[in-house]
């Protein structure tokens, strides 16, 4: 199978791995020839990594490496079977490339957008033949993230969502199917995450460090929020919060934080900086100040709680709104973020009534209209029902 892939970027160059690993002939295009020149060594250094951790051999390295052309004209993308597109987020330049691609292929070519925020309908739209794009959102770094969304637009085709599922099923990757609106699954269930963490620590609950600590050790979450938003950036990880936000139409629940807008307008972006909630030494790794140990279990307790009843708030809702099925959400979020469970069968074991209670509970003490109850959660509750049986 050919594959075009253009912006040879982070995302880009991950995607090519993915399909040439898996046998495709994979052309990688990018108007910049610093970029393509970058990826190509980059790939080198990542197959030659793998060859001295004994998880790949010479030949395979060669038979990757051979798979990949590097192209800076789009024109090469002629026979291409599946286009996926990876290049900077801004609508206009996208729908122009669409224009441009789709006038070098042929008329059954998917053409793909790698999109993490912009919606699939408005790429879509820049084509004669619309039914033929779609949103297939890979996760950093794609060759190591398993989770891929699927993200049919208005005028996607049956045909080519199959067609789209199977290719990236056939790359080894777990494919959610998602609704196409803002954040698509990941990018929305995971909000509750850093929302409701940095609003415990503006409330002056506890410091950082014991937000992070209780989530990890009583949630089982790999990292805390503190520690994961400085490792994103908290430059990014603020204008994904920002972005969903407006594109919720201002819905409270997604609401940035000041907190969070001061640091990255200081420029303490985390990790990539040396600074951002933490400090990090030499081998980039936080500094923790006070070691936080769990001293007041009880507080422990609550802020995990709180946080987790959020985020299961927030999946029941994509629930109840469509946005994806059951199994797709929990997917997600085990396989794009690597949560400990997922979010619905989280709910089932902690009980859908405990899950009520504890949102009725938070509205009752702040009066805020973040923290409704689903309809989903309420009804369930009622009926006595669960979401796996
Ligand atoms: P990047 O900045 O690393 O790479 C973008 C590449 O596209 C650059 O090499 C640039 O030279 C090239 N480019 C820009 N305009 C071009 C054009 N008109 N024609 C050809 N090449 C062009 O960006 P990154 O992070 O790889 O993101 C790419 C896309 O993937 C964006 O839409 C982003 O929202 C999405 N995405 C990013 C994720 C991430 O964690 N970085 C995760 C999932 C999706």
């Amino acid at each position: 199978m050919k594959v075009g892939i253009i912006g040879s970027g982070t995302m880009g160059s991950g995607i090519a791995q993915v399909a040439a690993t898996s046998g495709c002939q994979v052309i990688l295009v990018d108007n910049n020839q610093e970029a393509l020149n970058k990826s190509k060594s980059s790939l080198e250094r990542i197959l030659s990594r793998l060859i001295e951790k004994g998880r790949l051999d010479n030949d395979e390295k060669e038979r990757i490496q051979s798979n990949i052309t590097y192209d800076n004209n789009v024109a090469v993308l002629k026979g291409s079977d599946l286009v996926i597109e990876a290049i900077v987020e801004n609508l206009e330049i996208k729908q122009h490339l669409f224009k441009t691609i789709e006038s070098h292929v042929s008329e059954d070519c998917i053409i793909a957008t790698n999109t993490s925020s912009l919606s699939i309908a408005s790429i879509a739209s820049a084509l004669d033949k619309p039914d033929r794009c779609l949103g297939i959102h890979f996760f950093n770094p794609a060759p190591l993230m398993k989770l891929v969304e699927i993200v049919p637009a208005l005028q996607t085709s049956e045909a080519v969502l199959s067609k789209a599922a199977s290719i990236i099923e056939d790359w080894g990757k777990t494919v959610a199917i998602a609704k196409d609106t803002p954040g698509f699954i990941v990018n929305r269930l995971a909000r509750p995450y850093y929302g409701e963490s940095l609003r415990i620590y503006e409330e002056g609950i506890a410091d950082f460090e014991f937000i992070d600590q209780s989530l990890k050790s009583i949630g089982g979450f790999r990292m805390g929020p503190f520690e994961l938003m400085d490792f994103i950036g908290n430059d990014i990880n603020y204008i994904v919060t920002e972005t969903v936000f407006e594109a919720f139409y201002y819905d409270p629940r997604y609401k940035p934080s000041f907190t969070q807008k001061r640091l990255s307008e200081a420029g303490y972006l985390g990790r990539k900086t040396g600074k951002g909630y933490y400090n990090y030494d030499a081998s980039n790794k936080p500094i923790y100040e006070n070691n936080a140990e769990l001293n007041d279990t009880q507080l422990a307790q609550d802020i995990f709680e709180r946080v987790l009843v959020m985020l299961i708030n927030e999946a029941a809702d994509a629930l109840f709104l469509n946005i994806a099925s059951t199994e797709d959400i929990d997917n997600a979020m085990t396989k794009g973020v690597n949560y400990p469970k997922g979010l619905l069968k989280w709910a089932d074991e902690m009980g859908i009534e405990w899950c009520v209670h504890k949102m009725d509970e938070l509205y009752n003490t702040y009066h805020e209209d973040r923290y409704r109850c689903s309809v989903l959660l309420r009804t369930m509750n009622k009926n006595k029902s669960t979401f796996y049986s």
